[in-house]
Parts: structure tokens; sequence; C-alpha cells
């Protein structure tokens, strides 16, 4: 087989060694622009699992660069004075230009052709191979001429960094974070041989301009690092190396292979450098490629098996690298704001992948550290006291909002059962929500219940319009209080444009059959094309709209309820204010943000003032509408500081649902982003929703801070008793009702 590299870097050099040694009788060219000893870059990083691939792929060289390793398992965090350490972590570094040398000589010794100094404009020239690697890295000339078939996508990030060396040999894998009068940096460094570190330093781009360093050339920007981390460097130098300040591409491609020629490396794609090094990926994509290529006889067939055996692992890598570049991204937001030892975990936690969990079974006395500083917040906040040893997992400390205390951290999410005769609750709700108090969640939000007949989703929804009403919640909130000690919140809501429709189960927003009842909203807009088309609110519906909350308040005061959420999302009568794309009104109910909310700050304002002062009320919004022109992230903190400054006590942060064409981004924890922003940026509590579903998920998101309160929907559905559940798999007691408490001879077995 005749094949071509286009690049001698990492991706053209290891591919082409492996497949030279599985059959010499390959002839292998790689056409490489820069000399054989011209590298950028410093040190490289690999974790244990990639040295794994290279020792099975090739001993010769695994042996060469294991060698050659800095090997490292703590990170080190210098935050505001302090250094936190967590252990465990396992990597190793070494210097890039030994790594392209090692491999150099490894496809020189096998014989693979290696021309230095070659630029490749024109591919005509490489017409006759019977496959061509595109290995030309991030800026791939490759990709550009086939752009029509492999669909790159660029995706330039906001922030500048650098990359640099040091003779200072950091000892773990660093991270330095530092405000001055320009802003505040954030350096990623760790140590690739026996002396020398990479140094890569990174800031916003105000920052950087700011500091004048888009003015700068390489001397200037290195004189101004070293002054700035002079006392961190204690006397060691800082080195350059084709340093200039760069933003960075997070390259995707729709398809990596055409015909005979394949995307490797940073030409097919590339993942932040804060989660670990483009090097291990281009690796991990040769090995790939080479077994492929053994495995097919076809190039195009092997090409396609490549592609679709990398695709989903690099996906995820890259889903990762995306919530990890962000946090670099938006570091301001928890420097300053965050006590060192959750700054931390914020940070160790940022991309999802590292649980609490998982750290706990690295480094138990770091874990240890951080379960006990929440317990003592919780403490505080709740004026409740914790047991001293051990401390309680995230997710058992209490929390306090205004006399409304909760046991733990967990929250039945409310979901519409569609199951009441006339918006009267019967058995089935006291018995799915009994049984889920009993299930040890600290808060069981009963499903959307609707301040009018009209105002219901569907004929089967609940309601707090009417006597009856009062008396069959009343009927199941007695239960919650005297069989558990679970608090019960009621959600009230008006459907808006989206009621009038069936059971979930008989087609979710579809117009009913028959039987239908007119509908307001914000503007005259329909849900679907061929749904009911709504009036819009005039001030006489919006003052009936508002007393009719209010009277459902008073009712569920007299039920006994301990908080109320209104429901502020998903497209139904409050949230069709909000959003832009269903509210077009030009009088002072539509256009700018404040005008959108005035009717249901007004709703609000109504039940809040007639609600006890002493039990809280939280909004559940949609923090975005997950479509073009509708409500964005940047939207939601400024409603959720508006809800605050009205005297809202949480908000529950869901998304979406505004408008049937919304493309939201699924995934574990979608919403979880969302929480932290506003729980930050709006100074304001939330429960988080969306894709929880493993206890560690709700330590990991408690711990690091990103909401306060952890809400289960379909989970609960699934297990009532999954905070029971998530007790017994943490050795945490959780007290059985009396009539259970034979369950605690039981040992029960889950696996
Ligand atoms: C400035 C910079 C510094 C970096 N430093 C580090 C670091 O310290 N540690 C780390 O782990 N990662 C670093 N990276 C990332 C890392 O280099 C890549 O993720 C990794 O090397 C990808 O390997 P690759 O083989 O796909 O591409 P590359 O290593 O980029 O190799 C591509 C090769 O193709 C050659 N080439 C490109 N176009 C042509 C052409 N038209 N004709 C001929 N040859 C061509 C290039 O000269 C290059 O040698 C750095 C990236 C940049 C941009
Ligand atoms: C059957 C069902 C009914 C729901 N009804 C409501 C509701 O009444 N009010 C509400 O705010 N959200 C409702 N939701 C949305 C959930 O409360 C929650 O926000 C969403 O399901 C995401 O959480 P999860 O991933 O834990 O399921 C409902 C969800 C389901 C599955």
């Amino acid at each position: 087989m005749r094949i071509v590299s286009i690049g001698a870097g990492p991706a053209g050099l290891y591919f082409s060694l492996l497949m030279k040694k599985a059959d010499p009788a390959h002839d292998i060219r790689v056409v490489e622009r820069n000399r054989a000893d011209d590298t950028f870059g410093f040190g490289v990083v690999f974790s244990d699992a990639t040295l794994e691939n290279v020792a099975e792929a090739d001993r010769e060289s695994h042996a060469e660069i294991t060698g050659h390793f800095a090997h490292w398992d703590d990170i080190d965090i210098h935050y505001r004075g302090e250094v936190l350490t967590s252990t465990g972590h396992g990597f190793a570094g070494m210097s890039r230009q030994l790594l392209l040398d090692i491999l150099q000589r490894r496809c020189a010794a096998l014989g693979v052709r290696v021309e230095f100094q070659r630029e490749v404009g024109d591919l005509s020239a490489y017409a006759d191979a019977d496959l061509v690697l595109a290995a030309d890295g991030v800026n791939s000339v490759v990709r550009s001429r086939y752009a029509e078939h492999f669909r790159p996508q660029v995706d330039w990030r906001p922030n500048k960094f650098v990359w640099l060396g040091t003779t200072f040999p950091y000892p773990a894998f660093t991270f330095l974070f530092k405000e001055s009068a320009h802003g505040l940096w954030r350096v990623h460094a760790y140590r690739y041989d026996a002396s020398m570190s990479t140094f890569i330093l990174e800031t916003t781009e105000e920052t950087w301009r700011r500091a004048g360093l888009d003015q700068a050339d390489e001397d200037q920007t290195l004189a101004f690092c070293e002054r700035l981390f002079a006392e961190e460097l204690q006397g060691h130098r800082l080195l350059k190396n084709r340093s200039l300040w760069r933003s960075f591409p997070t390259v995707r491609n729709g398809c990596w292979h055409h015909r005979n020629v394949v995307l490797v490396g940073d030409a097919a794609h590339t993942a932040h450098f804060s989660i670990g090094s483009g090097t291990k990926l281009a690796i991990e994509d040769a090995i790939a490629l080479a077994r492929a290529l053994q495995r097919h006889g076809e190039v195009e067939k092997a090409l396609a098996a490549y592609e679709e055996d990398r695709r989903p692992e690099v996906e995820r890598l890259q889903r990762a690298a995306q919530v990890s570049l962000e946090w670099f991204e938006e570091t301001e937001r928890y420097h300053g704001r965050l006590e060192p030892i959750q700054f931390a975990m914020s940070l160790l936690t940022r991309s999802l992948r590292v649980t609490h969990d998982n750290l706990k079974l690295r480094d138990p006395g770091f874990v240890a550290t951080v379960d006990r500083w929440y317990a003592s917040q919780a403490e505080q906040q709740s004026r409740v006291a914790m047991p001293a040893a051990p401390p309680p997992p995230p997710m058992f400390t209490p929390f306090r909002l205004r006399d409304m205390l909760l046991s733990n951290r967990i929250v039945v999410s409310p979901m519409c059962q569609y199951s009441a005769e006339d918006g009267t609750p019967g058995d089935w709700h006291l018995v799915n929500l009994g049984s889920r108090a009993v299930g040890g969640a600290a808060l069981v939000i009963a499903e959307m219940t609707d301040v009018s007949r009209e105002g219901r989703i569907t004929p089967g929804c609940t309601g707090m319009y009417k006597p009856e009403h009062l008396a069959a919640w009343k009927r199941i909130v007695d239960f919650v209080h005297a069989a558990s000690p679970a608090r019960i919140a009621l959600q009230l809501a008006h459907a808006g444009r989206k009621g009038s429709t069936r059971r979930l189960w008989e087609g979710i927003d579809e117009p009913l059959a028959d039987g239908n009842w007119p509908l307001i909203s914000a503007s005259a807009l329909p849900y679907h094309p061929h749904s009911q088309v709504p009036k819009a609110m005039e001030r006489g519906d919006m003052d009936a709209v508002r007393d009719q909350f209010v009277r459902a308040a008073r009712m569920a005061e007299e039920a006994g309820f301990d908080m109320l959420e209104l429901h502020g999302a998903h497209g139904y009568l409050l949230a069709s204010f909000i959003s832009p794309l269903t509210n077009v009104r030009t009088d002072e109910y539509g256009g700018a943000l404040v005008n959108r909310m005035r009717f249901p700050l007004e709703v609000f304002d109504a039940v809040r003032a007639v609600w006890p002062r002493q039990k809280p009320v939280s909004v559940k919004i949609s923090a975005t509408d997950w479509a073009e022109g509708g409500l964005s992230a940047e939207d939601a903190v400024n409603l959720a500081r508006i809800l605050r400054e009205h005297g809202c006590d949480i908000v529950t942060v869901s998304t979406g649902q505004t408008v049937p064409d919304q493309k939201p981004v699924y995934g574990r924890l979608y919403q979880t982003p969302f929480s932290d922003r506003i729980r930050y940026e709006a100074g304001i509590p939330t429960m988080t929703v969306g894709s929880i579903a493993s206890y560690d998920d709700v330590n990991s998101i408690l711990a690091a801070g990103r909401a306060d309160l952890c809400v289960l929907a379909r989970g609960h559905l699934y297990d009532p008793y999954w905070t029971r559940h998530a007790a017994y798999q943490q050795g945490w007691d959780l007290p059985w009702p009396d009539q259970y408490v034979s369950v605690k001879s039981f040992t029960p077995r889950r696996d």
C-alpha cells in the first residue's frame, strides 16, 4: 500500500510507524514543512489509560517514551493565598520535542521516509497514493481542500492564551489563579522533565487588552508574565517558543474521511488543553486507524470503521472539554465568591467526568475536607447542628428557606398525573405524593395545579379553584406531614396557550378532539400551527388571572402547604409573557425583559402579599428557550435577579418547552450549568433539575456550589424511594417510619 502522511506531528508519525511495523511492504512517506528539530510547545501530557494503549500498539516506542516521563499524582490549586492539593490523579508529561524525536527515530528504523522542509499546497502530487493521511494539524490544508466533504466547523473561543515554558519544576499539575490590576489570570502548568515545565497562561480578552498584550511581541509577553508571576516563579525564568497569543479553536468535522483521504489528530478535532492534550487524541486516532486498516482490506471501508469507532469517544471528550473550557472562560464568576475548598471542588469537577465519588476514591482526605466544610456551611445556613464525624454526604445536609427546614437536599419535581376529576386530586395523588414523601425526599412539590378550570393543560389536571380542591389537597398535605418529615409545596400555574390539550399518553400538546375551551396568552400566537389561537390578554384578563392566583394561594395556605412554586417555565401562561418568542406585545407588557416580566411580577407580588411571611415562594423558570431569538442564559440571570428583588426565595432552573421547534442540547445534568450561573450571578439560591440520576451527581453538584437543592422528576417516577436507596448506598442512616422499622435488620441486595 502506498501511504502519504501530510504532517509529521504525533498523529502522522505514530500512524506511519504502526503501519510499517504491521507490514514492511507498505510504502510510507511523511511530508513535513518544518525541520526535524523544529517544534512548538513544550511538554505533552498522557493519562495512564493512553499509555496502556501505546504499550499495546508498539512496545518499543512505549519503552522509550516512558523512560522520559515526569509522573505526578497531585493537582495543586493556588487560589487567594492558599494551595489546595488533591492527590491520586495519575498523569505523565514529557517534552514534545523528545516525543517527536523518538517517533522520528522509530519511523527511520522501520523504513518510513520522512521528508522535512516540504510544504504541501497541492495534493495532486499524491494522486497515486492508496491512502492520504491528513495529519496536518489544526489549520489543515487537506481539510480545507475537501471542505465540502468534511464539513468543518471551527468554533473560536473568546479567551486568549499563550504557551510558555519555565525552568520551574512544578511538583504537581498546577493551576494558578492570580489577580492583577488588569483582571484575573489563570495558569495551567506541569512538569515534563526533570527541570522543565509547560506554563500556559490564559485570560479573558478584556483583561488581555487592558494589559496591553494585544500590542505585545513575544519578548514583551515574556517580560510581562515574568513580572506578574515573579513571586510564584521564585527566580526561575519563563521561556518562549513561537509563543504567540492565540484563541482556542474547537474543531469539529461533519465527516472524517473522503474516498482515500482521512483526517486524524488536530485536523479532525481539537479538545481544549484544560482537559488533556491533543497529543493523546492524535495518538489514539493513529492506533484506531491502523487497526481498522488491518481489520478491513478495503481502504474506504476501513476509514468508515475508523470514524465509527473513534467519533463517539472523541465527541464525549469534546463535550467534557467544552464544559471545561467554559469554566475557564467564566472563572471570574467563581473567583472571590467561592471559598478556596469549594473553588477547588468546582474546578476539579468542572467537566462532570470527575465526581464526588471519583475524588473520594482518589483522595478520601480531600473529599472529607470538602464534606466537613459543606456541612459547616449547612449548619450555619439552616441553624441545625450537624454530627461532627463523619460529616454527612452533601445531599444529607439540611437547608432552610424562611421557616421551612428541609432535612436533606432532594426534591421531588412536580409531575402532572393527568388523573384529576375537574381539578380534584384523588387517591392516585395521595399515594403518588405520599409514597415519595415516605421515600425520603425532603421536599415534595405537587404537580402543576391550575388556578382556574380554563387554566388547565388537560381535563385531567389538578386545580385549586373550588372548595372541594382545598379539602382534597388538605388530605394529601396532612398525610405527608403525619407520615414523614418531608415538606410539601404546591406548584401553581395557568396553562395559557398550551391549555385545552390531551393527556400525556394521548398526545402531548395536541388539542382535544372535542370539548376544547378558549385560551388566553401574552399574544395571539398558537403553540402548533394547528393549535387553537389564544386571545392576547387584556387588562381585565390580567386582573382576573392575578386574582385567581391569589385565591389559589390562600386555599393552599388553608390546606397547609409549606411552600408555593409559581410555574414561570415551559411556555405556560406566565412564561408566555417572559419569552420574546411568545410575547410580541407592543404595550407596557411587551418589549424589553422588564416589560415582559411586568405581569408575572404582578402575580408574584400579589401571591407573596397573601402568602405567610414565614413560608417561602419559588419560581420555576426556563433559563433558555433553546431557539433563535428566544430567552438566553443572560436574560435568565436578569430574570432571576428581579425575582430575588421581589422576595422570591429560590428559583428552579429548567429550560425550554416554549416553542415546539426548540433545539435543546440534552445530556447528563444538561440544565445544571444554567443553575450554576444564576446562583452566582443573580445571587439567589437555586434548585437544579434535569437528568440527575445518581447520588454521586447530587453530591458533586452541591459540593461544587452549582445548586442548593437537586430536583429529580423521572428518577422519582422510577423509584419513589430514591433518597432511601441513595442513603443505603452511602452508608447513611435515614430514619424509617415506625411502621417500617423492621427494615433495619434486613440487608437488601442491589446487584
Ligand atoms: C502553539 C501550540 C502549542 C502547543 N503546545 C502543546 C504542548 O505543549 N503540549 C501538548 O500536549 N499539546 C500542545 N499543543 C497541541 C498539540 O500540538 C496538538 O493537539 C497535537 O500535536 C496534535 O497532533 P497532530 O499530529 O494532529 O498535529 P500537529 O502536532 O499540529 O502536527 C501537524 C504537523 O503537520 C505539519 N503541517 C501542517 N501543514 C502542513 C503542510 N501544508 N505541509 C506540510 N506539513 C504541514 C505541521 O508543521 C506539523 O508538524 C500545542 C498547539 C499549539 C497550536
Ligand atoms: C410525567 C411528567 C410530568 C411533568 N409535569 C410537570 C409539572 O407539572 N410541572 C413542572 O414544572 N414540570 C413538569 N415536568 C417536568 C419535570 O418536573 C422536570 O423539570 C423534567 O422532567 C426534567 O427532570 P428529570 O430529568 O429529572 O425528569 C413533568 C415531567 C414529567 C416526566
